[in-house]
Order: C-alpha cells, then structure tokens, then sequence
C-alpha cells in the first residue's frame, strides 16, 4: 500500500470490468512502467494488464523527453492486443477514457490537445504515451502509459509551473488516486468495447480537442510547420492549412498553440 492508498488490492477490489485492470502489478517505485509492461508482454501477460508505480524514477514522455512521477500522482501502463484497424483508435480511446474520467471524479472540464496531452484551464493535467508493437501487418502489442498529475503541487517544480496542473490544484481539494484510476479503467475498457463493437470513437475525440481552429506551430521530424489547425482525420493525423492555403496532414507531431498563454 502507498502513501496515496494506491496498491493492486485497492484497484481491483470488485472492479466493475472484464479484463482492463484484473490484473495489476503495483510498484512503490520503478524506472518506467513502459518498461515493466514490455518486459510482462514478452511473458504473454493477459490483455488488460495494469502496471502502475507509486513513483517513476526514470519516467518517459513523448519525443524522448522525460516524464516527472513525483508520489501521488499517477503513472501507468496497459496492455492492449488490438487489431490493425483498431490501432489509430487507441490514442483516442486513451485520452478520452482521461477525460471522462477526470470529469466523473472531479467535475472539472477537461480537453484534449492533438496528439494526446489532456488539458485542464489550458494547463497540461496528463500525457500519454503509446508504444506499439506491429509485425507483418499484425498488432502483437500496444501499451498504453498514462501520466496523470493527481496531486502534484506545480509552484514545487518551476521548470513546469506555468505548463503544468493537477488535479487536486485545479478542484482545491484532495483527489483520491484509487477512484481516478479504478474509473479509468472502467472507461478504458467501455471504450474499448465500443470499437469492438464496429462503433468509431473518431466524432467524440474530434469534438473534445482544444486543437482545432488555433493558429499553431508543429514540429514533426525536422520539419515545422505554421498554420491553422483545421481539422483531424479519422486515422487521427491533423489537418493543418498553411497561409498559402495548403492542406497538410501531420501524423506525429508536437504542437505550440500559437495563442498566448497557451501551452
Ligand atoms: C507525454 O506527455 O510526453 C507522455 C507522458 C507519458 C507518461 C507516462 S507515465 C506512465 C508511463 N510510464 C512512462 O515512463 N511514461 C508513461
């Protein structure tokens, strides 16, 4: 058991879903839980494997940067086995599991930046990592790593406090770390069975990014590009229209919403 009353017993405990979350691995500290969740998919791990820490000391964000895991908040990996058609949808089942369950525990109103940081009073509250695993046109793997700042205190770390929010800042009281996970779990694998099902999760993604619309700068490769921001495609890449009226699509890329104060 952690200090936040997170532990595999306290999440799974009469856990409302089939096969996301039954099994959890908690570690009060680990490197990453990416790695502890690859290293568990070369076992044969169940689908719908949890790995989450109490802390990371050697967190991964997007683009090689590093993730801070400071106690209390959240980082965790699952373990998906999708099909190729389902893959592009994965970063859109994340970040709206994210979402609605910020808004079912907190009640705050979250959004979603293309590609996958969900912002909270446009400060970043969560980002997410996917990392899959393709071979011959076939998914052995996705794991998904969710970064969930719960209680974190910005002013504590000043490389990150004009970028970055919680949780508990944002809603002014304490949020526990059990229920945001255990219902994200619950939407992760609502969502899920939403794809499995032939429904798209395209619409709702779309309507919930802060993205669209915004004058911003992309970076994607060694390539940046400026423009609006017009619209997403169903595979998820961004639509971008440059000032001579181009439309280019983005399929990776890290955005700078050009408006100020915006992360
Ligand atoms: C980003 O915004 O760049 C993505 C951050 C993803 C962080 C999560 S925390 C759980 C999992 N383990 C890691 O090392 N990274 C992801």
């Amino acid at each position: 058991m952690s200090t936040n009353g997170l532990s595999a017993a306290a999440i799974t405990a009469n856990l409302k879903t089939r096969f996301v979350g039954q099994r959890v691995l908690y570690y009060p500290s680990v490197a990453s839980t990416m790695e502890v969740a690859r290293l568990e998919v070369q076992k044969g791990t169940p689908e719908g494997t949890v790995i989450i820490a109490g802390e990371q000391t050697a967190g991964r964000g997007r683009l090689q940067r590093s993730w801070l895991t400071p106690k209390g908040n959240v980082a965790l990996s699952v373990v998906l086995y999708p099909t190729l058609a389902q893959l592009p949808s994965m970063i859109m089942l994340a970040s709206l599991a994210v979402v609605h369950s910020i808004r079912v525990v907190t009640g705050l109103d979250p959004a979603i930046k293309w590609p996958n940081d969900i912002l909270i009073n446009g400060r970043k509250v969560c980002g997410i990592l996917i990392e899959s695993d393709v071979r011959q046109e076939k998914v052995q793997s996705v794991i998904i790593g969710i970064g969930l700042n719960v209680s974190l205190h910005p002013a504590d770390y000043p490389d990150i406090q004009d970028i970055a929010t919680s949780l508990s800042q944002e809603s002014g009281r304490d949020v526990p770390a059990v229920d945001t996970v255990r219902t994200l779990l619950v939407e992760m694998e609502r969502l899920y069975s939403e794809l499995t099902a032939g429904r798209s999760l395209y619409e709702e993604w779309r309507d919930n990014l802060v993205t669209l619309g915004q004058s911003v700068r992309v970076s994607s490769g060694k390539n940046v590009y400026e423009g609006i921001a017009e619209s997403v495609a169903p595979d998820g890449s961004l639509i971008l229209r440059d000032n001579k009226g181009n439309h280019i699509p983005i399929v990776a890329g890290d955005i700078m919403l050009r408006t100020p104060g915006s992360v």
